[in-house]
């Protein structure tokens, strides 16, 4: 990717009244907040779930169905753990700009600290830094970035790791439940799996309206784990046609399927269209973590869904080529699981 300048230096110079005609983003759709009565995602109870509650269970599945996004709560994850990620995290974006460089992006790579996808001069710019690591497998692990991490960062990214790779499988699990699929089907894509944790930086913006923090996309991968540090609200989901806000439940991760599982699942669960927006007075961070069957796996819909005559709505690829494809048409805007769609 080419160098940008970091968005979080550009919002700090006190002359900024206006933003940069690189950020003003006319091929985004206006943002527009919902009412205050417009639905919300539904919550879920982790604990609950795993326990076979019968509540939970028909929301969980029918959030996966119908908005592709949950919040989760009671998920185990210590806030004791959550506090010192967010610290650490914070602590990381505060440092000086000459420190931050200290973990590039190399050629043709995304981990690293800058800005995701920048591919030519005159591409369009999200009002965003981001902080991109590879977390899972172990041996993925760049000793160049976590050997460089404050300590205390780097404890807690690992703890988080561990957590939220073992929420990311009993959230498969009782998804394979809820879909009659062989569970060991969805372990043996998950087990040993890729994970990344995306760290996502929007400081506060001079015209909000004008920019994106991160423009409208579907997530590529199979399931994505987001622990928002704020209590402002930034992420939008696209809901029959409109993008309904998500508030923030302080300490609950919001939940999103990702492409990979929509195909997995055959359609039944839904990769859905978000996006994060921007606002006038306060930085906002987000944290994503994301869950992809390894690099050369194959895959395709389970093949325990495709019995009494349901027909594949798929093809089988791999996630690399799965990438490669979305990297390439990422600049159209346009869905790539259109392309694999039989
Ligand atoms: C994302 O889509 O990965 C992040 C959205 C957000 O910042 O809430
Ligand atoms: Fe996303």
């Amino acid at each position: 990717s080419l160098p940008v300048p970091s968005v979080q230096e550009l919002a700090k110079k006190e002359q900024l009244k206006a933003v940069p005609s690189r950020y003003v983003r006319p091929d985004q759709d206006p943002i527009i907040f919902d009412s205050k009565t417009a639905p919300q995602i539904p919550v879920i109870d982790l604990e609950r779930l795993v326990a076979g509650d019968l509540e939970n269970t028909n929301n969980f599945d029918s959030a996966c169905r119908e908005w592709g996004f949950f919040q989760l709560t009671n998920h185990g994850v210590s806030t004791e753990l959550l506090d010192k990620m967010i610290k650490a995290t914070q602590e990381f974006f505060k440092m000086p700009l000459e420190e931050k460089k200290k973990f590039p992006q190399e050629a043709g790579d995304l981990e690293g600290y800058g800005q995701a996808f920048v591919v030519s001069e005159e591409q369009k710019l999200d009002w965003a830094d981001i902080f991109y690591v590879c977390t899972l497998p172990l041996r993925y692990r760049k000793a160049h970035l976590f050997k460089k991490l404050p300590i205390d960062y780097r404890l807690a990214l690992e703890a988080y790791s561990a957590e939220l790779k073992s929420i990311a499988m009993k959230l498969l699990n009782s998804m394979a439940k809820c879909l009659k699929m062989d569970p060991q089907e969805m372990i043996e894509q998950f087990e040993d799996s890729y994970q990344t944790v995306r760290t996502n930086y929007y400081p506060p913006c001079p015209e909000p309206d004008k920019v994106i923090g991160l423009a409208a996309h579907s997530d590529a991968v199979g399931l994505t784990i987001l622990l928002q540090i704020s209590e402002m609200a930034g992420l939008q989901v696209r809901k029959d046609g409109s993008w309904v806000t998500i508030k923030p439940h302080p300490y609950a991760f919001v939940v999103n399927i990702g492409d990979i599982l929509e195909i997995i699942t055959n359609g039944s669960y839904r990769s859905i269209e978000h996006r994060a927006i921007c606002n006038l007075v306060q930085e906002r961070i987000s944290i994503a973590t994301f869950l992809s069957p390894l690099m050369h796996r194959e895959f395709g819909p389970a093949p325990s869904l495709l019995v009494n005559g349901a027909r594949p709505q798929f093809l089988r690829t791999t996630t690399e080529n799965y990438y490669k494809g979305v990297y390439a048409r990422k600049l159209g805007g346009k869905s790539y699981l259109d392309t694999v769609r039989l």
